[in-house]
């Protein structure tokens, strides 16, 4: 199958290019297929691909927050051109979106039937590139996803190893729950979706659910770093955009179709132990 990757170099892209190396990859990367381009649509066009994976976005929560115009040429806008470029060549879409389209006030995992509602820029964007994506190619595969780390790229594990790297205590926000993802776990499910012709919404992410400073006490833990963390709240952080303070995407409709990510923490024991 001949696939074009957007975001190749990204989190998620670069494991995808892993995951799907037996197949023909066009890695749409940028300066070539820069999305804020109106030609970005026929350039995706003219490579005639069969599947676009379309995983580029702007995804700094506070720069989308300080940049809405940015946030919303890249993701919502983008998003649009990518899918007519989708189109134009008869070509099924994957569109990667967000926990962050959703408002926290659950307390128990979000479903595919959930209503959405993003606090911030980033999710109101992410969620406008859902609605472009599906309004151009209404068969588009929609993924969610949340709390990603991988390799390639910047995420919340190596800003964890990096700080207690150079400090005798961090500061981790423990008020908000989310699952951790490894992207090599999610681009080997994206694989198995991509076999079995999957369309629609769903979510994916990691099993289980944690608060961030959850997170960085299995990232130390694992490390044996004698680094201490301290739990702080949300408002102490001082984050400029708001966050949902519970984003845990429910696995249950990925289950019915007999897949799954291993646990979180497993994501991360996995994802250290490469690193090393
Ligand atoms: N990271 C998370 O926690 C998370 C959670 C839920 C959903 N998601 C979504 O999952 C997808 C993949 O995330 P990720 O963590 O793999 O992202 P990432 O590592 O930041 O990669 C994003 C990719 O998009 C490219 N890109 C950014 N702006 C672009 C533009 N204007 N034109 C063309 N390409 C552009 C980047 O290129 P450069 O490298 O050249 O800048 C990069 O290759 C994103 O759509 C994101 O919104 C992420």
């Amino acid at each position: 199958m001949r696939i074009l990757l957007t975001g190749a170099n990204g989190q998620l892209g670069y494991e995808l290019q892993r995951a799907l190396s037996g197949e023909d990859l066009i890695l749409a990367d940028q300066p070539d297929y820069e999305l804020t381009d109106p030609q970005v649509a026929d350039k995706i066009a003219s490579t005639r691909p069969d599947l676009v994976i379309h995983t580029a976005g702007y995804k700094d929560v506070d720069g989308c927050e300080r940049d809405p115009g940015t946030a919303f040429t890249v993701n919502a806008q983008g998003t649009r051109r990518v899918a007519e470029g989708a189109a134009k060549a008869n070509a099924r879409l994957i569109y990667i979106s967000t926990d962050y389209v959703f408002d926290g006030k659950k307390t128990e995992p979000y479903t595919e039937r959930d209503p959405v509602n993003p606090l911030n820029v980033y999710g109101r964007s992410k969620l406008l590139g859902e609605q472009e994506a599906l309004a151009v190619c209404p068969e588009t595969l929609i993924i969610r996803t949340s709390w990603l780390y991988g390799a390639n790229g910047k995420n919340f594990v190596k800003t964890i190893l990096q700080l207690a790297a150079s400090r005798p205590e961090i500061r981790v926000v423990n008020d908000q729950r989310g699952s951790p993802t490894y992207a090599r776990d999610l681009a080997g499910t994206i694989a198995q979706m991509i076999r079995r012709d999957a369309r629609g919404l769903v979510h994916a992410g990691g099993e289980g659910e944690c608060t961030w400073y959850e997170f960085a006490v299995a990232i130390i833990q694992e490390t044996g770093s004698d680094c201490r963390l301290i739990p702080i709240s949300t408002a102490e952080s001082g984050r400029l955009a708001p966050r949902p303070s519970y984003s845990v995407l429910s696995t249950a409709f990925l289950h019915q179709h007999g897949l799954s990510l291993p646990p979180w923490r497993e994501g991360v024991k996995q994802f250290l132990a490469e690193q090393a």
